[in-house]
């Protein structure tokens, strides 16, 4: 597993992304024409690092940037105003939950005091969200924990199996909104088994991710689509394969689609 130090050295010096703004001229000159193969992929695959030490350089070299990817300047769901603070990436982040539905059902049984758990929260934007509007008892898991009540995954990017077992079956949501494009398929498929070991039943699990709806731009040789942040290459599955697999586990409620292949999905843990 690549640890802090060859993580750092392979995005600094074999990418040359030293900071934002190298960054940035890497997504307008170079990325446009990069077709992933396997060495590539493999590169900062989050099956071969330790994730927690991947998005903590993230950090370092890009700052706030990993959570809100205004990077690479999103056309639809960007904010009238220039992203300066964390709040401000709370606001954006908030508005891409907010179009895509995650609030309604939160809010459904916003009295009920459902124990609800985030996978990768972030900086908070609905954690504060929750914490303000309804009365669920908020925790959050993350690989780089940035707020409090937060507790942080394992290195290989899972949910520690103890937090599985102490809350199995307990919990009225699992949410993760913005995160499961940053996963490989062994990671998300891991949180889809956790997810509804730790549901009751009726509980709901929401999340959303990149889904290839033909649309993504970067394909490897086989015209597979992958997503790529900060040189890491994560698999965005078929509109086929990710049914197959959530509904193989849930009860699918709700899909929302948005024009760019960001699917939102409501699931249920059925008896
Ligand atoms: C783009 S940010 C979105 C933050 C937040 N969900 C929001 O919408 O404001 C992605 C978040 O997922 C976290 N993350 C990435 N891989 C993860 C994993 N395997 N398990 C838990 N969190 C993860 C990152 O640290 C980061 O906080």
């Amino acid at each position: 597993m690549k640890k802090y130090e060859e993580i750092k050295r392979i995005l600094t010096q074999d990418l040359g992304f030293t900071d934002l703004t190298a960054y940035r001229r890497w997504i307008e000159d170079v990325r446009p024409s990069v077709r992933p193969t396997e060495e590539i992929i493999e590169r900062l695959s989050p099956d071969t690092i330790d994730c927690r030490d991947f998005w903590r350089v993230c950090e370092e070299l890009f700052g706030d940037d990993p959570v809100c990817n205004v990077a690479v300047t999103p056309r639809v769901g960007s904010l009238p105003y220039a992203i300066e603070t964390r709040i401000d990436s709370n606001r954006m982040n908030l508005r891409l939950a907010k179009s895509l539905g995650v609030i309604t059902f939160l809010e459904e049984f916003a009295q009920d005091r459902l124990k609800t758990l985030e996978i990768g929260p972030g900086f908070g934007s609905l954690k504060n969200y929750i914490e303000s509007h309804t009365a669920h008892i908020y925790t959050g898991i993350d690989v780089f924990p940035r707020i409090p009540g937060v507790l942080e995954a394992t290195a290989e990017g899972f949910i520690p199996e103890e937090l599985v077992e102490r809350e199995r079956s307990l919990l009225g949501y699992v949410i993760a909104s913005n995160v499961f494009q940053h996963m490989s398929s062994r990671q998300r498929t891991r949180y889809f088994h956790d997810a509804h070991a730790l549901l009751r039943e009726g509980g709901l699990f929401i999340f959303n991710t990149l889904v290839d709806s033909g649309r993504a731009p970067v394909r490897d040789k086989n015209g597979n689509a992958w997503c790529d942040h900060y040189g890491q290459y994560t698999l965005i599955p078929k509109i086929g394969s990710i049914y197959e697999e959530v509904s193989a586990r849930f009860g699918i409620l709700y899909v929302t689609q948005r024009y760019d292949g960001v699917f939102n999905f409501v699931c249920q843990k059925q008896a």
